[in-house]
């Protein structure tokens, strides 16, 4: 199937009451685990890499490999950049050839927000890609603010995102006490955007009930970094203990890391599916 945007799986999707999961990745390691579970799973998959990749030439370089495994994947593909931070970075994305971006001004006065992220889809649909721009802001700890509707509908008509990033509760990153997920808004915001594919970001840890109702309140792609990571790290850190300061080529090494990768994403994508 190969490498995809947004518009190829999210309609369908938003139609079903399906998500697709999308991974942070930041290594060849990580991403194949995706491929992995999305060829097993015969589902879609998004991969995608943090803005701060892009800090130095990470993000560009990466690209070349993540391009290849998605064309090489029998399932569709989108490669998208979190988080971008200024029109340079999504600009950049798009030139490595990513087939999605999102620019997230979501702390930023709300016209400012409308203004930039507009620009940034103009330049993303000249390059054939998809758009997803935030509105309300999910945190890393405890400060996210709400999406309120009426500001959803104007940043969505104002700015021609193929998806939108909504605040119904969650954060970023392993939570403290357990999240109460705003449901209610949740739905408001599907019902006054009823095409709008919705992304739900901080998928770590939140309880998989209120990520099942939240799909059916039209989110279309969740997203899962710090749990991915982590589970590349503990797999990483167990097989290395098991060699005992002994030496084993680092690729040989890394196999049960992938399969370690692959397990937990293809435990998602069949959730998230509703499998
Ligand atoms: P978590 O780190 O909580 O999974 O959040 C991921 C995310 O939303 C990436 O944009």
């Amino acid at each position: 199937m190969s490498l995809v945007t947004f518009k190829e799986i999210f309609p369908q999707a938003r139609r079903e009451k399906r998500a697709v999961g999308a991974f942070n990745v930041a290594n060849y390691e990580g991403a194949l685990g995706a491929i992995r579970a999305a060829e097993s799973e015969k589902l879609p998959v998004i991969i995608q890499v943090y803005m701060r990749l892009f800090h130095s030439d990470k993000g560009a370089d990466l690209a070349g490999t993540l391009l290849r495994m998605a064309q090489r994947c029998n399932q569709p593909v989108v490669i998208h950049l979190d988080h971008g931070e200024s029109i340079e970075q999504v600009q950049k994305a798009l030139e490595a050839g990513y087939s999605s971006v999102m620019y997230d001004g979501s702390r930023l006065p709300f016209e400012e927000n409308l203004r930039i992220t507009a620009t940034a889809s103009e330049l993303a649909h000249r390059h054939g890609a998809s758009m997803e721009g935030e509105i309300g802001h999910v945190a890393q700890g405890d400060d996210s603010v709400l999406t309120s509707v009426e500001e959803a509908i104007e940043f969505a008509r104002g700015t021609h995102v193929d998806a939108l990033a909504v605040s119904i509760g969650t954060a970023h990153g392993y939570y403290h006490t357990a999240p109460r997920i705003d449901h209610q808004r949740c739905q408001e915001l599907s019902e006054a955007l009823p095409e709008l594919p919705l992304v739900l970001h901080g998928g770590t840890g939140t309880p998989l009930e209120d990520v099942r109702k939240a799909i059916e309140h039209g989110i279309c792609k969740v997203n899962i970094a710090t749990e991915y990571m982590d589970t590349f790290l503990k797999s990483t850190r167990r097989e290395l203990e098991k060699l005992d300061g002994k030496f084993l080529p680092v690729d040989k090494m890394m196999d049960p890391v992938v399969d370690d990768c692959a397990a937990h994403a293809a435990r998602l994508l069949r959730f998230f599916a509703g499998k």
